[in-house]
């Protein structure tokens, strides 16, 4: 007797649909706040980085890491990415 398997996949908003484009033009809100919460997390790491940058440099007695204007930037970019991006 020839017997076929088949795998129950449950539907769900993850299952439902595959590919990178059904979850860039997603409308379901659980799939937005998987990608709200990915987003985030990534933003945090880069001002996390630049941070990170900014600490360094303070640790050298004169600029020794970043010039003046690159630690600028980097203040900038810090403060904007955490305060409006994570
Ligand atoms: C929720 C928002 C923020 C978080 C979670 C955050 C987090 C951090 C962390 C963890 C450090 C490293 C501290 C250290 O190693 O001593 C840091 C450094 C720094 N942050 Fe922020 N920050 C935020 C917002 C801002 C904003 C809005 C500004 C300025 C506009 C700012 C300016 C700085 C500067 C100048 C440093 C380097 C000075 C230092 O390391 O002592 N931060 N931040």
């Amino acid at each position: 007797m020839i017997q076929t398997v088949q795998a129950h996949v449950e539907k769900n908003y993850l299952t439902e649909k595959q590919g990178v484009l059904s979850w860039f033009f997603s409308t379901d809100h659980k799939r937005i706040a998987i990608l709200y919460t990915g987003s985030i997390t990534a933003f945090f790491f880069l001002g996390g980085f630049f941070a990170l940058l900014m600490r360094l440099n303070l640790l050298t007695p004169r600029d020794q890491l970043l010039s003046p204007e690159t630690y600028n930037k980097m203040f900038t970019m810090h403060g904007i990415i955490m305060v409006w991006f994570s």
